[in-house]
């Protein structure tokens, strides 16, 4: 059993992390409308990522006799501007989700909760990683998609991303 009130970040993380799949499938629907389908592409990895932790976030729950409470998965607000906006929103959205982390790891901390603090570590890394990828997008994208000849190479480029299981394996 762990500390009600991790446990209970802990499932909120549940949500969070599915709900940024949403949100990364929604800017892969907002591209696939444009037919930059390597920006898609790159998206609905992204997505499949987030799955991913949303997955492990659950099984460190049940591996440690927790219930897991599925609560409602908000929609993301749709529409893009332009075709950088949903770059600079997913970096934003990084930065919630390693505040969040953080905080989880602070309500471990507090109560001693050294093996939650443990199975965080992973995510803290990734976080840097998550953030610095959105952060790369958006500086490549500053930096190569000002004509329609250099969108379509960047758009090849980002086709080219092939998606990886997470390294940390819970059973
Ligand atoms: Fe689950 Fe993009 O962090």
């Amino acid at each position: 059993m762990l500390n009600p009130e991790v446990s209970k970040l802990l499932n909120e993380q549940v949500n969070k992390e599915f709900y940024s799949a949403y949100l990364y499938m929604d800017m892969a629907n907002y591209y696939a409308d444009q037919s930059l389908n390597g920006f898609e592409h790159w998206f609905i990895v992204q997505m499949q990522e987030e799955r991913d932790h949303a997955l492990l976030f659950r099984q460190y729950l049940l591996n440690n006799g927790e219930q897991v409470v599925l609560t409602q998965i908000a929609g993301p607000e749709s529409g893009y501007k332009n075709f950088k906006e949903p770059l600079t929103k997913a970096l934003e959205h990084e930065q919630f989700v390693t505040a969040s982390i953080n905080t989880i790891y602070e309500a471990a901390y507090k109560n001693k909760d050294f093996r939650t603090m443990q199975f965080l570590d992973w995510f803290i890394k990734e976080q840097g990683e998550e953030e610095k990828n959105a952060d790369d997008n958006i500086k490549r994208y500053d930096l190569f998609a000002g004509d329609p000849k250099g969108l379509y190479m960047l758009d090849n480029e980002f086709k080219a991303r092939v998606y990886t299981a997470p390294s940390l394996v819970l059973d």
